[in-house]
């Protein structure tokens, strides 16, 4: 067997029978949003709208079938780890879940490479969620096969954000021209890190809404400031929301916080009603990563502008997707 039969594209991979080498994903890993062109998100995009009238249509198909997925998780999570499980399944692939790493051979002290250098052995791509900023590309140095970030402590959640913008992509039809509120934990938030950075590929303005201590660190403000986009700072949503056609919610990341009590100050910063929305446009949607924990009042829900819950579904297609693509079969 040869030595480079499992490596990446960057290293000459044997291409297995049926896999397309073309794909522009192939091999490769998904780590930071930085990586991805306008052109590349058109393409994503469209092969997960494919997945989405393909789910409707017949449910599962096995474009996937033999391959494996290790979902390796040092955090916890519900929607990314059972949306990529989900995908595998519905794509007819196989999967080994790694959910609670005290139970695997980490609680030894086995080192984050050495793990994914065992899980590579048996699965054909690897789904991690670290608590590290940089974990993934860590990671992705020992793999030899495709390392998917799942979220590296406050560092990026590259495939939230794709799922983000394949969100406003579905419900509103486009993305130029909108304005883009985001609002509650700027600071730790690592989905609306990851999010500021795609929407800097489009035509949009930014507004960020936070308590002071929880301010959009200052390296995204330049990063997307770059490229031209505009952006404005703020304490309260009241002066934005009536312009806004994207509200963007996250919840207060009390696990990142050093200072308990600094928590107890802000956890309650914000809280999105019924009578916030009097002020907002009729052709509007509000969006939150999830899990929420008051930021977004339970009476909102039923609001046709609420698009928490249909934003999970598209998740699964984002995520279907992405498989697909890095395994070749796009
Ligand atoms: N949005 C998100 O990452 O949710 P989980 O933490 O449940 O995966």
């Amino acid at each position: 067997m040869p030595t480079d039969l499992f490596m990446k594209e960057s290293k000459n991979p044997y291409i297995p029978f049926g896999d397309r080498q073309d794909s522009p994903f192939y091999g490769k890993d998904i780590l930071s949003v930085k990586q991805f062109t306008r052109q590349d998100l058109e393409y994503i995009f469209g092969v997960a709208h494919e997945m989405r009238e393909m789910v409707q249509r017949v449910g599962s198909f096995d474009l996937l079938k033999g391959k494996i997925l290790a979902n390796l998780f040092y955090e916890p999570s519900t929607r990314t780890s059972s949306s990529f499980t989900s995908a595998m399944e519905r794509l007819g692939g196989s999967l080994i879940p790694i959910n609670e790493v005290h139970y695997s051979s980490v609680a030894k002290g086995e080192s984050l490479p050495d793990t994914v250098r065992t899980l590579e052995c048996y699965a054909d791509v690897i789904v991690l969620r670290h608590p590290e900023v940089g974990a993934s590309a860590d990671a992705a140095k020992y793999a030899r096969k495709p390392i998917i970030n799942a979220g590296d402590g406050i560092g990026e959640h590259p495939t939230q954000a794709l799922l983000d913008l394949f969100t406003i992509y579905e419900e509103l039809g486009e993305v130029d021209g909108l304005t883009v509120t985001m609002l509650g934990d700027l600071k730790y938030g690592r989905t609306v890190h990851s999010l500021a950075r795609l929407l800097s590929l489009y035509k949009v303005e930014i507004n960020y809404v936070s308590p002071e201590i929880l301010k959009i660190p200052s390296e995204i403000i330049d990063e997307v400031d770059s490229k031209g986009i505009p952006q404005a700072e703020f304490t309260s949503l009241e002066p934005v929301m009536p312009m806004t056609d994207v509200l963007y919610v996250t919840r207060v990341q009390k696990e990142r916080f050093e200072k308990l009590s600094d928590y107890e100050l802000v956890k309650s910063a914000f809280t999105i009603t019924l009578e916030t929305l009097t002020i907002a446009k009729e052709r509007m949607i509000i969006m939150h990563p999830l899990p929420r924990v008051g930021e977004i009042s339970m009476e909102v829900d039923n609001d046709p502008r609420a698009a928490y819950f249909r934003q999970m579904e598209y998740g699964l297609y984002v995520r279907m997707a992405l498989l697909a693509m890095v395994l070749g079969k796009s």
